[in-house]
Formats: structure tokens, sequence, C-alpha cells
């Protein structure tokens, strides 16, 4: 393991920024990760997985860890169901290709999200009606401090709407190494009930109208919205939604939706709504905006992008606008989804 140092951070991060760790090593096993904690005890640190939802708006001043662990493999199985483990540091949505080509079930709806496995969990990543909380079975993980051995469960996740207790009371304690996934062998859970899915099979298979798909139908039809609405990081620098949808109480969200009875909502509950953000940036008027080389995406106003050179500066600086326009707006205050650096 070589530990590399004023190493450029620009090809680990989907923003696609240009910012330098002070020291950088990348590790590709537990044993790896043990030793570097271990011999530097002293060092500040920083965690780096896919790079795919984080801000750089500075140089890091710490030892970036690289979680660079390979590898996935069957678990156990029986025959309705089957336990997969997957390193951290598989590529996320090469791992889903990999689970739908064995038709293993549950997780065709997330195919395309950027980043790793090991950080799904951290913000409980989710798509089209399903999130990592439906499938996850348990997740290995390592602390800095003193490299204890962890495993968590589904319920001492805390999974909410993009939050686990990795992002709440373990923060910054815990290094993810590996994640158990449960997935189905038959009686395949097919959840289309996301308007865009449907939408989009009928498209291809105009036939089919009231056949279930295939689990392969379902993750083309994935891959094809996301592809229509979303950049690719490789194309533009971006870190897919940079803002979370806003939850309302609805006593709350009533006074709003009186005055702008065209807003979008989605019950959550008894109690809150939730508002797709990026249609309230849309009707801010701000789709598709650039300012120099930072901009808000012409497809899916949620997204932030890099249309080149821009700085971590720069994008928070756009983030602000669309906080401030979109409050100024509606009076609803909405929050980042990505980390800030
Ligand atoms: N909308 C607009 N304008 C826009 C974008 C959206 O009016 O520019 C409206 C849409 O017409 C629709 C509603 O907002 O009525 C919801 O839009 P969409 O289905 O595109 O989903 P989203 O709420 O904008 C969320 C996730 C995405 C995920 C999609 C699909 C969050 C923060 N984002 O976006 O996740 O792919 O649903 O499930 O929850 C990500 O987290 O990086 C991400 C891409």
């Amino acid at each position: 393991m070589e530990i590399l140092t004023n190493f450029s951070l620009k090809n680990f991060n989907t923003f696609g920024i240009e910012a330098k760790a002070k020291q950088f090593v990348a590790v590709h096993s537990s044993a790896e990760l043990k030793t570097i904690l271990e011999q530097n005890k002293s060092q500040k640190k920083f965690i780096l997985g896919g790079g795919s939802n984080m801000l750089l708006t500075k140089d890091i001043d710490a030892l970036v860890i690289h979680v660079d662990l390979k590898g996935k493999k069957i678990k156990e199985e029986n025959d309705d169901f089957v336990w997969v483990e997957s390193q951290a540091g598989e590529n996320w949505h090469e791992f889903v290709l990999w689970t739908i080509d064995q038709n293993f079930g549950g997780l065709e709806n997330m195919s395309l999200i950027p980043g790793n496995v090991g950080t799904t969990p951290v913000q409980n990543i989710g798509a089209y009606g399903t999130e990592i909380k439906d499938t996850f079975v348990s997740c290995e993980a390592m602390t800095i401090e003193n490299q204890e051995v962890k495993t968590f469960t589904n319920s001492e996740c805390h999974f909410g709407y993009r939050e686990s207790v990795f992002k709440n009371e373990v923060k910054n304690q815990y290094i993810i190494t590996s994640v158990v996934f449960k997935l189905t062998k038959r009686n395949h859970k097919i959840n289309t009930s996301y308007g865009d899915i449907k939408v989009e099979l009928a498209k291809n298979n105009p036939e089919a109208s009231g056949q279930t798909p295939t689990l392969k139908e379902v993750s083309n039809a994935v891959i094809a919205i996301r592809k229509s609405k979303l950049p690719d990081p490789k194309e533009l620098g971006n870190s897919g939604s940079f803002f979370k949808n806003p939850i309302l109480l609805k006593t709350d969200f009533e006074k709003i939706h009186q005055k702008f009875p065209e807003m979008r909502f989605f019950d959550i509950s008894e109690t809150e709504v939730k508002v797709p953000a990026g249609w309230l940036i849309e009707q801010a008027g701000l789709k598709g905006k650039r300012f120099g080389d930072a901009g808000i995406h012409k497809n899916q106003a949620l997204v932030l992008v890099n249309y080149g050179n821009a700085t971590g500066q720069e994008i928070l600086n756009v983030s602000k606008i669309v906080q401030e326009t979109v409050f100024d707006t509606f009076g609803i205050q909405i929050e980042a989804e990505v980390n800030i650096i």
C-alpha cells in the first residue's frame, strides 16, 4: 500500500471537481484497512467510497482512505431466497446487473445509481419506489478509532428517507466493508408502481400490457428513464439529486398549496407530505440555468452539474441561489442531499 501525497481527487468524485488530498491511499482488503488505520492513529482521516455523493469545496487536509474492497458472492440460499454479499468497493450498478443476470430480484429498480455498494446504506439510496432498506440484511463495518468490527442489522441502521445511523448517531465512526442483501429467486416482487416505469415498459413492449415484466425488463426501463433525465457523470460532472425532496407537515403544506394549487405532492404519512424539489426548482425558473461552469441540469432540476472546470465553491454558490430562490418563491426550505466537504 503506497501512501501518495498531494493527490488529485478529480477522478475520484463524480462532480469532477479538482481538489487535492494531503495524503491518499487505496485499500483492497479489510486487513489492509486495519493496518492503515493502526499505523496512522493520530492522523486526520477522510473515508472515500465511490465519490458519488459529495461536493468537494476545498482540499482535504487529511489521509484520504479510498475503500476499494472487491468481491461478491452467494452466502446462502434456499428455494425462494438468496443472500448475496458484496464488498464495499464494488460498483453498485455492476453489482445490480450481476444479480439480475442470475435472476435474483429486488434491486432492479435501483439500476444505474452511481456509486459503490459500501456507501448505499449510508444514505439508504432509493429510486422508483424501492430503497436499499427493502432488501438490506446487514453490513459489516470497522471503527476508525480502534478497528473493531461490528455487524449492523437492518433495524440497527435506523433507515429513513436518505437517512441512516451512519449519517446520524455513528457519523464518521465506522467504515462499511461489506453488505448483505436478501433477494428473491422466484415470485419476484416486481414494483412498477412508479408511473414512469409503466410508461417506459409499455413503450418497449406494447403487447405485453397486463403481463408481469421480467427483472431485466424493469431494469432496462429504469436505465432508459435515468438516461433520459439524469446526466452521465462521465460526460457531465454531477452527484445525482443534489437536494432532498422536502417533507412538510400537512398543516403547513395546506397553506402553501392554497397559494400554489398546481404544486405536486405525495402523502407519506397521516401527517406529512413530500414535495418534489425538482418541481419547485423548475417552477422557480431555475431549470437549465447556468452560472459560469456550474448549473442546474436541463432535464432534471434536482441535479446540479459541472460543465467543465467549476470549483466546488461555485457549485455550492449555485446551490445557495437555488435554496434562496425556492424559499423566496414558495416559503419552502430545501436541504442538500450530498455531503458538502
Ligand atoms: N419534476 C419537475 N421538474 C424537474 C424534476 C422533477 O417538475 O425538473 C417533477 C416530476 O414531473 C415529478 C416529480 O417532480 O412529478 C418527481 O420527479 P422524478 O420522478 O424525476 O423524481 P424526483 O423526486 O425528482 C427522486 C430521487 C431520485 C430518484 C427518483 C426516482 C430524491 C432526492 N431523488 O427524484 O434519486 O431517481 O426520485 O425514484 O429523492 C438521487 O438520489 O441521486 C436520485 C437521482
